[in-house]
C-alpha cells in the first residue's frame, strides 16, 4: 500500500495545541507535514495530501478565528480528504462535546473519521487570561489535563480508517 501523505494544520495561542500536534506527528505513519497556521504566511498546497488533521484551542467557548476561517475557506477541498478534527479545551464531557460541535462546520464533522477533544493546559497566560481561566475553572471545578491516551486513540483511528 502506498504511504500516506498527511498534513497536521493547527493554531496554538499558548503552546498546548502545538504539543498535541507534535505528539500526533510522532504517532502518524507515512509522510507527515506540520503547519502552525498562526505562524505561517503561506499555506501548504492542500491538494497534495491524502489526510488532513485540523486542531485548535477553545477560548471563551469558540475555536480560534484562524481555524474557523481556514475551515470555511477550504471546506470543499477538505471534504475530499481523509479528515480528522480535534480541539484542546479544559472542559470535559457534555460541555466539551458542545464546544467541539460549534468549533467545526457540520459538513466537516460529519465527514471526519474522528473528531475529539484532548483536554487542555493553562500556561504562559497574561493577567487577563489568568483571571478568566481561574474563574472558569474554580466555578466549574475543572482540572487541567491533556490526555495522551486520547491523542494515541485519535492517531490509531486515523490509521485504521485508511
Ligand atoms: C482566555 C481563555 C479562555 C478560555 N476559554 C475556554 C472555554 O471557554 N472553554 C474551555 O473548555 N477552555 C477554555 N480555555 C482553556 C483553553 O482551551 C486551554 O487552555 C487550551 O489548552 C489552550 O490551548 P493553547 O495553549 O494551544 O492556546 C480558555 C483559555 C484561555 C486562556
Amino acid at each position: 500500500m502506498p504511504m500516506d501523505n498527511t498534513l497536521i494544520i493547527y493554531s496554538s495561542n499558548h503552546g498546548t495545541v502545538d504539543k498535541c500536534a507534535r505528539e500526533l506527528f510522532k504517532l502518524m505513519e507515512g509522510k507527515v507535514d506540520i503547519c502552525n497556521l498562526s505562524k505561517r504566511e503561506t499555506l501548504p498546497d492542500l491538494s497534495k495530501y491524502d489526510a488532513v488533521i485540523i486542531g485548535g484551542a477553545i477560548q471563551e467557548g469558540k475555536i480560534e478565528e484562524v481555524i474557523s476561517a481556514f475551515c470555511a475557506e477550504h471546506l470543499n477541498l477538505l471534504i475530499s480528504k481523509r479528515l480528522a478534527l480535534f480541539i484542546s479545551c479544559v472542559h470535559r464531557g457534555a460541555e466539551a462535546e458542545r464546544q467541539l460541535e460549534i468549533a467545526f462546520p457540520q459538513e466537516l464533522r460529519e465527514h471526519a473519521v474522528v473528531c475529539d477533544y484532548f483536554g487542555g493546559e493553562v500556561s504562559e497566560l497574561n493577567l487577563w487570561e489568568r483571571i478568566v481561566t481561574t474563574q472558569m475553572m474554580e466555578k466549574e471545578e475543572l482540572e487541567v489535563e491533556l490526555s495522551k491516551q486520547k491523542i494515541r486513540r485519535f492517531a490509531k483511528l486515523i490509521a485504521e480508517t485508511k
